[in-house]
């Protein structure tokens, strides 16, 4: 199998010495896929000890570049902590923190201008789906959150539905979004929403699928060494 980016998203979860724990791990596994996690800001600055293999990225970044914005963090912070990558647009900072689509691609292109890789997050709710909206939606997603001069980033499809739930689209589901979405863009396409250690081999085998972007299993040590592994037959 080719090289996959393997993602994990720590939301409000980790500390100094979870990530130290991940880190000695992580140093001794060889593996030809890249893997990135994304912890909570206050983690970041451990970037700089962190093994070869691993890089960090942040979870959110400000839509300003700085200024009076009591309790953001710029692009640029995050960059300086040795950081290479920042989740722009997640759901849950959509749904709690009313972020659209505008500001996701304000976001993305601040990401991006301070040498950070924008991983933009897209996906249906569970009603689009019922209504039959799941391709409407994404295009208009990345219409409007994928700044047309971005050139280096990463798409992750996450459908709202699938996260934290346990119940993931079908592989021809998965399959014929990220087709879809890969005939629109040329980024990677990473799968988000309940990737396990039991299913994430199967969901990375799936064509047009980059990687994962993992959320609850990334907390678990076993499960996400597992997941690395689990492109490696
Ligand atoms: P879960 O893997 O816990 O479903 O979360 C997915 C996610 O939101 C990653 O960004």
């Amino acid at each position: 199998m080719q090289m996959k980016i393997i993602a994990g998203n720590w939301k409000m979860n980790g500390s100094v010495s979870m990530l130290q724990k991940f880190y000695e791990k992580l140093a001794d596994v060889k593996t030809n896929n890249k893997i990135i996690i994304c912890p909570p800001f206050t983690l970041l600055n451990m970037g700089t000890n962190s093994p070869k293999n691993l890089d960090l990225g942040a979870q959110d970044c400000s839509i300003n570049e700085n200024g009076a914005f009591t309790g953001d963090i710029s692009a640029a912070m995050i960059a300086e902590t040795g950081a290479k990558y920042v989740i722009v647009g997640h759901s849950e900072r959509r749904i709690y923190h009313n972020e659209t689509n505008e500001m996701v691609a304000k976001k993305a292109s601040i990401a991006a201008a301070n040498g950070l890789i924008p991983i933009i997050c897209i996906g249906e709710t569970a009603d689009d789906k019922k209504a039959g909206r799941t391709l409407d939606v994404i295009n208009a997603q990345i219409k409007t959150s994928v700044p047309a001069e971005l050139s280096d980033f990463i798409i992750a499809y996450e459908p709202v539905w699938a996260i934290g739930t346990g119940i993931i689209p079908t592989s021809e589901e998965i399959e014929s979004v990220h087709t879809h979405i890969a005939a629109l863009i040329p980024a990677p396409i990473l799968y988000g929403g309940s990737v396990n250690s039991n299913n994430a081999g199967q969901i990375m085998s799936i064509k047009n699928v980059s990687g994962v972007l993992i959320g609850g299993a990334s907390l678990k040590l076993d499960d996400f060494l597992s997941i690395i592994k689990s492109t490696d037959n």
